[in-house]
């Protein structure tokens, strides 16, 4: 197939540092609904070279309507400009400034990259390459400004205009209806943390006295009307900010810290110094309007940005292979921050099932890649789960192996080296290094090998001898592009329980000592004895999930029963069941394709109640306890031949069989936990919901008499969590009580578009044949829009992403509806249609009839010929990859 969009790929290996930097810039933007006018003054330095190199600006859709260097008109001869790029052969030899006039349509701007307008307000977004939508530029991380930035606008249309760093001035434009603003940010930047924001816009204000006696103003502007949801996001903020100096003694540097919330935007949020662009989703909040989870993800995401201003915005990226050493550092310190905040153990099984969800998966299929790739054709398609989820615990592993205090070191030398550069992970691995004086040659396989790697642990007690003997092998499965692997640095932190349930103390044979539990794998295969071992003790393995791995061990279900009543380490209790629960369901999914009859697990019974009755637990704990492996989960853990059907059906019966089995328990921990009181955010009271909800819904899957319970709360409920947990439930079940709740929630809610979102997802999630035709249905529904991303994920990602046997239907009317939706999206908004078409990535894995249905749909999507680059490339590594 001829395709010419298909770009040359860009390569790690051929990065060279800029020819020309960029030492100031003034932008001076005049906003029009489709008639921008934005003028960039860029005062240029050639790079070293005594014969300057030609000056080649990227640029993407613009147009040039004037071109000065040094304050004259440039002859058409002594450049070229495409919409593409803007050339000049032969520049002076010294430095010299460019004044580049464009011209932009900010209304036609459907793919929210550069300035568009989301409900009428003016916005920009350019990380990883929207600013060149805006000027032509060296667009790339390492060319580091200093930027001023004069906005003028109608009063009328955008009383408020915002930039990034202090304001300077503002003011009316005498004898117009237009007036101006001007800010200043001191801090050279990279071109993707620019900002822009003009609109009509309502404002809450704060402060915050630094850990130095500064003073900071902060300010949160939201579409007017809802400023009364900003109170959650504010104090997120104010406590984020006060974490990172006391955690990393990192303080707030601007006189004003901003965040402005839009409807339309492409990602969770962005970084921009000290303006924050954020999805509206992660910023309001009311115990009416959000659920716990909203609230959780709007404090950890308003934390994640935050802490971007020292990792990303004061050190930033020299190029975009390096994207984990922002990504991954910041998700791994807003981890730190939610565990700090919340219960540590709930927040660390809560990002391990996220990172088996998303990244295992990934690393599984053909889209698999290393932390730091070493090639793309659409950086776009790089903001993975294992850029940012597997590149946080990257940097937990090395927390684990330097210690606390070592890893602190590490950091502030971080700090202090590269404050105000853009670095590699390599020199931010090297601050580790030196501070330790540990060797991370081999450690840094993390970022080049990509996979999950695979350990194998066998355990044997020698009474006579009282050792306890550890053998290992370690494996990483092959990749795309990456056949053969080496042996990784693995941090495996491990226990021996005694009978009594307590941890023995660990003693290696040749005398060294055990450092904080921790064994180092750094071999395909190596064993570890441990003495002074009395009785045969019960291993405990990856505990805290210190490594980003698979374990098998030779670990019996009595083991696992021990473990889940008895570990000192709680993300271990729950992994124990968790593994008790896979293997039943495994076990019946077999049975269940091949005619058999499925069985229960009376140790996994046991277990669930046991844990249901122990008043010490919390309850957000024991709720992640009750949560049995998704069906997401179990097909990753069957791999191959998968059968969403029979998943399914495994998985129901065992939630049927808690129900019924723990029935009276689970109806009286439901009943212990309603509150009457006013409803309150903070994890303690959040984990009681979750209990509670976690009960009814296996009581409803028991049997119908939970049904009218649910039918109560969902119509009692005083907050969102409750009322939207209830509907959920109820939703499962083609019950009379269901559409009539549905019809209800929307008829409530239909004036606030965040939770339209929810009735969206929840019937698109519907495990039911009709569910296809409803989310048919749905997106002419006027609340549906192909224009809005929030919308577009609400219904047709939700059902891509979590409904297992409806998307991926035997007939293959889930995957032709979802290419449709693709092939629709993709010239409005490719970013968002290629993120959609990665639900094709595990196709390979399923049984061969879907599996044949998956590949004529990613086929029917490649056959286009008018694919972006963001779609295509997605298509075609799904199907070559792997
Ligand atoms: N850098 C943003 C974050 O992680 C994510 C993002 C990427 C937003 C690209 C927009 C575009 O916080
Ligand atoms: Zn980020």
């Amino acid at each position: 197939m001829m395709r010419t969009e298909q770009a040359r790929p860009i390569r790690l290996e051929d990065y060279r540092p800029p020819d020309w930097r960029v030492e100031t810039v003034e932008l001076d933007v005049s906003l029009h609904p489709t008639a921008t006018k934005v003028r960039a003054t860029l005062k240029m330095s050639p790079n070293g070279e005594t014969v300057p190199a030609p000056i080649v600006l990227e640029g993407d859709g613009l147009t040039l309507t004037s071109l000065k260097l040094d304050g004259s008109e440039l002859h058409p001869d002594a450049y070229v400009a495409t919409p593409d790029s803007l050339t000049i052969a032969q520049p002076p030899a010294g430095t010299c400034y460019l004044q580049i006039d464009t011209l932009l349509d900010p209304s036609a701007n459907t793919q929210l990259m550069g300035l568009y307008r989301s409900s009428g307000t003016y916005c920009t977004q350019c990380e990883a390459e929207g600013f060149r939508r805006i000027t032509y530029f060296p667009d790339r991380p390492d060319v580091m400004a200093v930027y001023t930035t004069r906005i003028e606008a109608e009063k009328s249309e955008a009383p408020i205009l915002l930039a990034n760093g202090n304001p300077v001035r503002a003011g009316d434009i005498p004898g117009t209806t237009r007036h101006f603003a001007e800010w200043h940010d001191p801090f050279p930047k990279p071109s993707y943390l620019f900002a822009l924001v003009g609109g009509n816009l309502a404002c809450v204000e704060d402060n915050f006295v630094t850990m130095s006696g500064r003073d900071i103003v902060l300010r949160i502007y939201v579409e007017p009307g809802k400023e009364d949801r900003c109170a959650w996001a504010m104090d997120s903020l104010k406590r984020c900010m006060r974490w990172d100096e006391e955690a990393f003694g990192r303080e707030y540097d601007l006189d004003i810290f901003m965040i402005v919330a839009v409807n339309d935007f492409n990602m969770g949020a962005m970084e921009n110094k000290g303006l924050n662009i954020f999805n509206d989703k992660y910023v309001l909040a009311s115990p009416e309007t959000a659920t716990d989870t909203d609230f959780a993800s709007i404090e950890a995401i308003i934390a994640h940005e935050y802490f971007h201003n020292w990792t990303g915005d004061r050190i930033t990226c020299r190029d975009w292979f390096q994207l984990c050493l922002k990504e991954g550092l910041t998700v791994f310190r807003d981890q730190e921050f939610t565990s700090d905040q919340r219960s540590r153990p709930v927040k660390r099984i809560s990002d391990v099932r996220l990172l088996r969800a998303h990244q295992f998966v990934e690393d599984a299929g053909p889209l698999a890649h290393p932390v730091r790739p070493r090639e793309y054709r659409e950086i776009n398609n790089f903001y993975t789960a294992t850029v940012y989820e597997k590149g946080a615990e990257v940097v937990r592993m090395l927390k684990t192996l330097l210690g606390p205090s070592g890893f602190r070191k590490g950091m502030d030398l971080y700090f202090e080296r590269h404050d105000g550069e853009a670095a590699t992970v390599d020199q931010f691995i090297q601050c580790f290094a030196d501070a330790s004086g540990i060797d991370l040659t081999q450690f840094m396989l993390w970022y080049s090998q990509a996979g999950t790697p695979e350990v194998v642990v066998t355990g044997s007690y020698d009474p006579a001898a009282q050792t306890y003997r550890l053998d290992v092998a370690q494996a990483v499965p092959p990749t795309p592009g990456q056949p053969v692997k080496e042996a990784m640095v693995i941090p495996l932190a491990v226990g021996l329980i005694g009978p009594d349930g307590r941890d023995m103390s660990l003693a290696f044979n040749d005398g060294r000592p055990v450092v904080r539990g921790v064994l180092t794998l750094n071999q395909p295969a190596q064993s570890f004895t441990f003495v002074g071992v009395p009785h045969r003790p019960v291993l405990s393995l990856n505990r805290g999930f210190s490594a980003p791995i698979k374990v098998t061990a030779n670990l019996s279900a009595d083991d696992l029963k021990f473990i889940a009543a008895h570990d000192s380490d709680p993300f271990n209790r729950w992994q124990a069941v968790q593994s008790l629960a896979n293997t039943l369901l495994t076990d019946n999914v077999a049975a269940i394709r091949g005619g058999g009859t499925p069985h229960d697990d009376e140790e996994l019974i046991a277990a669930l109640a046991a844990l249901l009755n122990d008043p010490a637990l919390e309850p957000a704990f024991v709720a992640l306890m009750l949560t049995m492996p998704s069906e997401a989960d179990i097909a990753r853990d069957i791999g191959r031949d998968v059968d969403p059907d029979a998943i399914l059906a495994a998985r129901t019966r065992l939630r049927t069989t808690i129900g019924a089995r723990l029935g009276p328990a689970l109806r009286e921990t439901y009943r212990r936990l309603q509150e009457d009181g006013p409803y309150s955010p903070d994890a303690a009271s959040a984990g009681r919901r979750a209990l509670k909800n976690a009960c009814l819904d296996l009581l409803a899957a028991a049997g119908v008499s939970a049904i009218a319970l649910a039918a109560r709360q969902y119509h009692q409920a005083t907050n969102m969590t409750d009322r939207i947990a209830a509907l959920t439930t109820l939703s499962h079940y083609g019950v009379p009580e269901r559409q009539a709740a549905i019809d209800d929630f929307y008829r409530r809610y239909a004036a606030d578009p965040l939770i339209i979102d929810k009735w969206l997802s929840l019937q698109a999630a519907i495990p039911e044949p009709a569910t296809l035709e409803r989310v048919r249905a749905l997106t002419a529904h006027p609340a549906f829009s192909l224009a809005n991303p929030n919308r577009v994920r609400a219904l047709i990602g939700a059902f891509a992403q979590s409904n297992q046997t409806q998307f991926n239907r035997a007939d293959g009317a889930g995957y032709a509806f979802l290419a449709e939706t693709v092939l629709a999206l993709d010239p409005k908004n490719p970013q968002v249609a290629s993120r959609l078409s990665t639900a094709f990535r595990s196709w390979r894995a399923l049984e061969p009839v879907r599996r044949a249905q998956a590949e004529t749909a990613l086929r029917h999507i490649a056959a286009e010929p008018k694919l972006s680059r963001d779609v295509n490339d997605i298509v075609s590594r799904s199907l070559d990859g792997g």
